[in-house]
């Protein structure tokens, strides 16, 4: 069976999300997939999500049928856009959507089911040798905002509570067929690869953030030997590894100013060429990102990134 993933679409923040769908749809026929699996961060808002699934849906009918699986991510379960909406509330709207999945089981073949759900942070993975948990429950450092905690209403249940609850509902479905490989798929990110690195230039403010990325814990459910492969988003870090057997993969689409660096020199309009002629050759990644500016996202470049994205991954 072959398995598409990708996560982190965030069609809202992309000036041609609308055709996220359609080249979805077109690549799940072009590759040969046999299922779509989407870990979460569609949209903002819960009710652009909803609508962004069942388009979604429609179009891998057309194709004949393809089945499309999907977790939330922390930005699907906002309430920027409806003041008073509980994560619990946008959790239970989802629910009558087909394919969705919050820390629910479904057989995929004979032998491996599919294991999926958010996930949520702990702190754990902050550097804690310099953060205690009273600094992490600011949900601030160096001038920066985890804006995602403002924008959530958990219910008043401490993040920290949530994530050991949902983690140990995780377990339990993964543990619950030990005769059966899993693929697991999570928002938060599962495999301690996907960390923000001390060498990155952001880790003097991901020292701190790291925190919210996921959990200890997640990893630990990751590496339970019948997970066979692990589908994570939410740190916009694309990559693939292997562990003992098991594929780690991250297949972040991310927002419009992420990944711009990749885009083949065809595919740049005449003026972004300019600019990425312009800089040294051993430019950074981000340093070419901070020059193509998002506003100038094409139908083109955007079709680009999602084929890029978009991970494939084979099972029994
Ligand atoms: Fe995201
Ligand atoms: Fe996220």
């Amino acid at each position: 069976m072959r398995l598409g993933a990708i996560s982190d679409l965030h069609i809202d923040l992309h000036p041609c999300g609308s055709r996220i769908a359609e080249f979805l749809a077109d690549l799940a026929e072009e590759r040969g997939l046999d299922a779509l699996l989407i870990a979460g961060d569609v949209a903002g808002y819960c009710g652009t999500t909803d609508r962004f699934m069942a388009e979604l849906e429609e179009r891998l009918e057309e194709k004949g049928g393809i089945p499309v699986w999907f977790c939330l991510g922390n930005h699907d379960v906002w309430n920027r856009e409806e003041p008073g909406l509980t994560m619990d509330e946008a959790i239970r709207r989802m629910r009558s959507r087909r394919g969705f999945l919050q820390n629910d089981i479904v057989p995929l073949t004979g032998r491996t089911c599919l294991v999926a759900g958010i996930g949520w942070w702990d702190f754990s993975l902050a550097d804690r040798t310099r953060f205690t948990d009273e600094d992490l429950l600011r949900y601030s450092f160096g001038g920066r905002e985890w804006r995602s905690h403002g924008w959530t209403d958990t219910g008043g249940i401490d993040d920290r509570d949530l994530t050991k609850r949902w983690n140990d509902e995780l377990l339990a479905l993964v543990r619950s067929v030990p005769d059966k490989d899993v693929v697991l798929m999570t928002h938060m990110i599962n495999h301690p690869a996907y960390k923000v690195p001390a060498d990155h230039p952001n880790y003097a403010i991901f020292c701190y953030f790291n925190g919210y990325l996921g959990s200890e814990g997640l990893f630990e459910i990751a590496r339970e030997p019948n997970v066979k492969a692990a589908i994570s988003g939410h740190v916009h870090f694309r990559g693939r590894t292997e562990e003992n057997g098991t594929v780690y993969t991250c297949p972040n689409l991310g927002g419009p100013a992420e990944f711009l660096y990749r885009v083949p020199e065809e595919l740049l309009a005449p003026e972004w060429r300019e600019k990425r002629a312009a800089l040294p050759a051993d430019a950074k990644p981000w340093e070419v990102n901070a020059l193509l500016r998002p506003m100038d996202e094409t139908p083109e470049t955007l079709r680009f990134h999602v084929e890029n994205a978009l991970d494939i991954i084979e099972i029994e």
